[in-house]
């Protein structure tokens, strides 16, 4: 089998695409490299394209005899969706669509799709679970949710059987130190935390320490970044057993604080992380972290990795690479 992975010069992606390819996997990466970089990607052939452009991707999967995709090629920024949809829309949903059509048209049966836990908005229930109402509170993740749809409905008229992975919040970096992410780009807090840790940024600003929860601070599902590589290796496996079009979270069940993440960084690295108070952010749920049952039962995948590991590879990868893949051009 032959995998085309879409995003794969990113983050999440090139991560993948190396665990794809040591699991014995062949794999090709389409990726614009608009946001991710050439040097995160090794060993495996990298078309540079976008995924809304049908051509290439006919092109694509028949030169390399595509048989699955795993589709990470997205924008992810909540802020820029709420201030520029348009972009989203494209990118997200029409782009997907194209990517989606095209790899069907060219025989692709197997898919795998990145998809995200801020779908549950703000859950009454924590751990969530996915049958939890969804409650799209950004453009973003209703981009997510309706790339879910397609794929569900390409399954239902076309036979694509997919998996929608709903990822909680990526952290960490390869354990060798050789991949990870870049700060420029992420709103995610460990970015942010090891900016202003490393003297890169001042303070980390912490949003919010009056939330409902057991230090004042927001709580997250933080899953370790190869953990979450790792379930993409299962849902292929499960489609080419025969599975069923399914969704399902990808989290590790543990709801972390931002407090809790400040002081193990602390006690992992043996250096204080300057932060500052700051107002909430509007949007922001107080608690989400999510129920990994049915990624156990249905893929046989579970979390491994702990919050001292996401952390120590976080500090490892961003003390040698402050400007992310670029550092190595
Ligand atoms: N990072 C997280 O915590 C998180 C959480 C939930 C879901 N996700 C989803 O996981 C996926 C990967 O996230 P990431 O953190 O690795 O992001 P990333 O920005 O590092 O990687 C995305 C990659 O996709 C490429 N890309 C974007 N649009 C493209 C297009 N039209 N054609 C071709 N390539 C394109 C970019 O150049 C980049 O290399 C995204 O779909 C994101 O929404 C991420």
């Amino acid at each position: 089998m032959t995998v085309l992975v879409t995003g794969g010069a990113g983050y999440i992606g090139s991560i993948t695409t190396r665990l794809l390819s040591e699991r014995g996997f062949d794999v090709v990466v389409l990726d614009s490299l608009e946001l991710g970089h050439r040097a995160a990607v090794t060993d495996v052939p990298l078309v540079v394209g976008n995924i809304a452009d049908r051509d290439l991707v006919t092109k694509t999967c028949k030169e390399h005899k595509i048989t699955d995709m795993v589709h990470f090629a997205a924008y992810k920024a909540v802020g820029e969706s709420m201030a520029d949809p348009g972009k989203y829309f494209d990118n997200n949903v029409t782009g997907a669509h194209a990517l989606i059509s095209a790899a069907t048209d060219a025989g692709v049966s197997n898919f795998v799709f990145s998809s995200t836990a801020s779908i549950y908005g703000d859950p009454d229930i924590v751990p969530v679970t996915e049958e939890a109402e969804v409650r799209c509170e950004s453009v973003y993740a209703a981009t997510k949710r309706m790339t879910e749809q397609i794929l569900e409905w390409y399954s239902t008229t076309r036979g694509l059987r997919s998996v929608s992975l709903r990822y909680f919040n990526a952290a960490g970096a390869a354990s060798d130190g050789s991949l990870g992410e870049n700060w420029r780009y992420s709103q995610n807090l460990v970015p942010h935390v090891m900016k202003a840790l490393l003297g890169f940024a001042p303070a980390l600003k912490v949003f919010g320490n009056d939330y409902p929860t057991e230090d004042g601070t927001g709580v997250r599902d933080y899953i370790h970044v190869e953990d979450l590589a790792e379930s993409h290796v299962s849902a292929l496996t499960y489609l080419h057993n025969g599975g069923d079009t399914m969704m399902c979270n990808v989290g590790t069940g543990v709801g972390t604080s931002v407090m809790d993440i400040i002081t193990t960084t602390e006690r992992v690295t043996g250096r204080t992380v300057p932060y500052d108070i700051a107002p909430r952010r509007a949007g922001d749920p107080a608690c989400c972290y999510g129920n990994p049952a049915r990624a156990k039962q249905v893929l046989g995948w579970s979390s491994r990795r702990s919050l001292d590991d996401i952390i120590a590879s976080a500090y490892a990868w961003h003390s040698a690479h402050p400007e992310g893949h670029a550092t190595q051009a």
